[in-house]
């Protein structure tokens, strides 16, 4: 869907964004992750040509975005801001509904499309008519979404989205928006330099470095197959974690064991639930055993043999 070609960006003497290449497919979450000023807010605005490439080309649905109206294709286009970008002047309605007004959407048609997005996003009416500096970051940071979801392109570009939030509101923030039939279905490339929420949301990774892509690939090829150094470094600090996260009990089946004779406590868990789900589980509900099922088959797991298949299928990986 969206196919960008040897793009770069120099700023003066600067080089920005430096002979990248990638491809995000339709439905697709595509994370940009890497540290501050490697270059993710530059590549994320030259696909809306927010800012224009001084190499490359982008194509997006097979149309360089090049010989396209800028406007029309902004337009077109979701995009959430780092740090909102909020109209202060605006209210929260008015915010919510740029786009649509822009498209010249009827007014009945903007306000329940407005009303809609903050029910969904769980901002209470209330705040209909109220100015953004009224409202809290994380408030603040659900209209940006509402915002870039308000049109319903099928494209969204989000930068940091869930930035600038305490943990605690930023890991709510996120769940409420990755539950919402509209992001799972939406093509998606959004930019963070935090490692967990990469994690969380991406079916691809892209790691950057000084404007360059060091890797890019499914969470679990960057974890278990690093392309360099810098990859396996970049991760070292949570891999234990971000390893229990992304390996999930049905990708572990042909390693585990069924113990079908433990004859104590048992709880169900969902075979797309991952190690670290299933460590909870253990933990909590302070049960000696596990009821996984994939394709008829059931097995009970111990946590013994939940451990023993993690370690089998890091060897295989
Ligand atoms: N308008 C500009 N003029 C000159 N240099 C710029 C401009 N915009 C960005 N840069 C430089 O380009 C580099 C990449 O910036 P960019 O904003 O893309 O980084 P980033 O990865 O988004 O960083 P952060 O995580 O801090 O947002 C930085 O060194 C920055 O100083
Ligand atoms: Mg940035």
């Amino acid at each position: 869907m969206i196919d960008a070609k040897n793009i770069s960006k120099k700023f003066k003497q600067q080089t920005a964004v430096d002979a990248i290449s990638f491809s995000v497919n339709e439905g697709e979450n595509f994370v940009l992750l890497g540290t501050s000023g490697c270059g993710k807010t530059t590549t994320l605005k030259m696909l809306n040509r927010l800012i224009e490439p001084t190499d490359g080309e982008i194509f997006i649905n097979q149309k360089n975005i090049r010989n396209e109206n800028a406007e029309t294709l902004r337009r077109s286009i979701g995009y959430a801001l780092q740090n909102t970008g909020l109209f202060p002047h605006y209210t929260v309605a008015e915010n919510i509904a740029v786009v649509p007004k822009l498209f010249k959407w009827s007014k009945e048609k903007i306000r329940a499309r407005v009303e809609e997005l903050m029910i969904k996003l769980h901002l209470s009416k209330e705040y209909y008519d109220t100015y953004p500096n009224e409202l809290s970051g994380g408030q603040q940071q659900r209209v940006g979404l509402a915002r870039a979801l308000a049109a319903d392109a099928g494209i969204l570009l989000m930068d940091e989205p869930f930035g600038a939030l305490d943990p605690i509101t930023r890991t709510r923030v996120r769940n409420d928006f990755k539950n919402l039939e509209e992001f799972k279905k939406k093509t998606i490339v959004l930019v963070t330099h935090d490692v967990q929420e990469a994690f969380e949301l991406a079916d691809r990774i892209c790691l950057m470095d000084k404007g360059k892509i060091v890797q890019t690939g499914k969470p679990t090829e960057l974890l278990f197959k690093p392309a360099n150094d810098f990859v396996k470094t970049f991760f070292d600090e949570q891999r234990l974690q971000l390893e229990y996260k992304s390996v999930t009990i049905k990708m572990l089946w042909q390693f585990l064991n069924d113990n079908g004779n433990i004859e104590s406590s048992a709880t169900e868990i969902a075979a797309d639930r991952n190690v670290w789900q299933a460590l909870e589980c253990f933990s909590l509900n302070e049960t000696d055993a596990l009821i996984a099922h994939k394709n008829g088959i059931t097995k009970k797991i111990s946590y013994a043999s939940l451990m023993n298949a993690f370690n089998q299928y890091k060897k295989a990986n």
